[in-house]
């Protein structure tokens, strides 16, 4: 498949595999493209009752690919791929599980607000540093987090930029359990396979009452890439990528205003 993910189906459960370790697993459009399209099929296919995701071994994601960002110059228009997976998540009515090894940044965290089950490793890390970039926080993660984590963690986490270890997660209530790395991929398969093995439209029932209202989550997360598109057009935004691409610390006194 396009798109550095690898996808593989076994016992009703289908796993999305991102396969871009040398940039650490960062997303770039097609691998969004890659992404959605697996979900959706997964979504239709009487075979799948589960999706899985994971990274690969020592990263879940380094989140948005920020030289996209940047070979974007600001444009909206780029921006059609991330919001299309973004979307897509709170849409989905079949139970999505991660499994995290390694950092998880940005969309990397954010999307952990739409899994049903999550699971660590001990060397898990999460953090979501949206305003060192000259960002907002995006995938309904500014509704989500201070309702799954309480406002006070998750105002360090997405404002003061706090990286959270795995047992915070857990103790936070995003992280079901952390487990050492060698078990990782064995307690997301243990996991997927019992909710495969559920009687469908029950788990779908029982699912969609849990979750509440998806129309809010789905009508918070446009107003939060309404923002997030003006902020990445900012000076701020393009110092910020400029920095992370040239491995220097950004200097926002050269960005000028806003
Ligand atoms: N976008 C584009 N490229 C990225 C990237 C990203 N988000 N994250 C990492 N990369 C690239 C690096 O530029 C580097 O490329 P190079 O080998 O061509 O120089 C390569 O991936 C390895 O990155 P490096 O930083 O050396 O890896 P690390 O293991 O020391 O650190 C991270 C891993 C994830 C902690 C670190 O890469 C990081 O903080 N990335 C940026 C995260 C971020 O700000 N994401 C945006 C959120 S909106």
């Amino acid at each position: 498949m396009s798109g550095a993910i690898s996808t593989s189906r076994a016992n009703g459960v289908a796993t999305l595999r991102l396969t871009r370790p040398e940039k650490r697993n960062a997303l770039d459009r097609a691998m969004y493209r890659a992404l959605s399209a697996a979900l959706i099929e997964g979504e239709a296919s009487s075979g799948v009752a589960v999706h899985v995701l994971v990274g690969s071994e020592g990263v879940f994601t380094a989140g948005n690919d920020i030289a996209d960002f940047l070979a974007g110059g600001g444009d909206a228009d780029r921006l059609a791929d991330i919001l299309a997976f973004v979307r897509l998540l709170p849409r989905l009515e079949k139970p999505l599980i991660a499994g995290v090894d390694g950092p998880a940044v940005g969309i990397g965290t954010t999307l952990l607000m739409h899994c049903d089950l999550v699971y660590a490793s001990d060397r898990a890390s999460f953090s979501t540093p949206f305003l060192a970039l000259g960002l907002v926080p995006e995938a309904a993660s500014s509704l989500l987090m201070p309702l799954r984590m309480g406002y006070a963690r998750a105002f360090e986490m997405l404002a003061l930029g706090a990286t959270f270890s795995a047992e915070r997660m857990c103790e936070a209530g995003v992280v079901n359990a952390v487990v050492p790395v060698e078990s990782l991929e064995a307690t997301v398969a243990e996991a997927a396979r019992a909710l495969a093995a559920k009687p469908p439209t029950a788990l779908a029932a029982a699912r969609r009452l849990m979750r509440g209202d998806v129309e809010a989550v789905a009508a918070h997360s446009e107003a939060e890439a309404r923002v997030f598109a003006e902020r990445l057009r900012s000076p701020e935004a393009a110092e910020a990528f400029r920095a992370f691409m040239e491995k220097r610390a950004p200097d926002f006194s050269r960005a000028g205003s806003g």
